[in-house]
């Protein structure tokens, strides 16, 4: 089995990828394999609606999101975290988020399980806002969205590492990984999703 973690904060050892590793814990206490991308390390461009991927089936943008759909489809489940920036999420996360336009078609993350982490320096700084685009972008997917202790995890930490000494936001990001592994490990994966017999799309 084999999880995809996502890190959108361009900072190493930002807030919200620690907390990602934490959530990751769970899956490497069970043998499974990680993938994790750090956007700090890499380039993704936004999506330039060029509609190339709708005759080709493959985005024509060559830069490191190749790697992410190809991890798309070999993930049973995914997580994603983000730093909060305008109450929203960051638009490195982003770019990524839309950049999934290309492979929609075919659906590489239907019927798998995912999770959410936000965290901003603000006590109402726009986390749970973050968490409802990122699980709303899981929906659009047809990911199942499983929730943490509340909903997905969301923290206030200011500085890099910050979120270190909060042993309660640790716990919930391990806490939020852990209900993922159990769903993931119950479903393995929903291959009949949307396969209904007389189902037209464009009814
Ligand atoms: C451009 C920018 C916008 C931000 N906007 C918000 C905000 O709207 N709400 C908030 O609580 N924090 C905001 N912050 C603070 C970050 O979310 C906070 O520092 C967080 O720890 C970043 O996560 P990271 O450590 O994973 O990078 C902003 C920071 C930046 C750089």
């Amino acid at each position: 089995m084999n999880v995809l973690g996502i890190a959108g904060t361009p900072r190493k050892q930002g807030n919200s990828e620690i907390l990602l590793r934490y959530a990751l814990k769970p899956f490497k206490n069970n043998g499974w394999d990680i993938k994790i991308f750090l956007l700090s390390a890499l380039t993704i461009k936004p999506c330039n609606a060029c509609d190339s991927c709708k005759k080709t089936g493959t985005c024509i943008i060559n830069d490191d999101m190749q790697g992410i759909y190809d991890a798309f489809q070999r993930c049973n489940a995914i997580i994603i975290s983000s730093p909060v920036y305008y109450l929203n999420v960051n638009a490195q996360l982003l770019s990524l988020l839309d950049r999934y336009y290309a492979v929609n078609s075919t659906k590489p993350l239907e019927g798998k399980v995912g999770g959410a982490i936000a965290v901003g320096n603000g006590t109402n700084g726009g986390q749970t806002l973050a968490l409802n685009a990122i699980y709303t972008w899981m929906l659009s997917c047809g990911i199942i969205c499983v929730p943490g202790v509340l909903n997905g995890v969301k923290a206030v930490a200011d500085k890099p590492g910050d979120i270190l000494s909060q042993k309660n936001q640790l716990k919930q990001a391990e806490i939020l990984g852990l209900n993922i592994l159990k769903v993931a490990k119950e479903l393995k994966s929903i291959t009949s999703f949307n396969k209904y017999p007389k189902y037209n799309k464009k009814v």
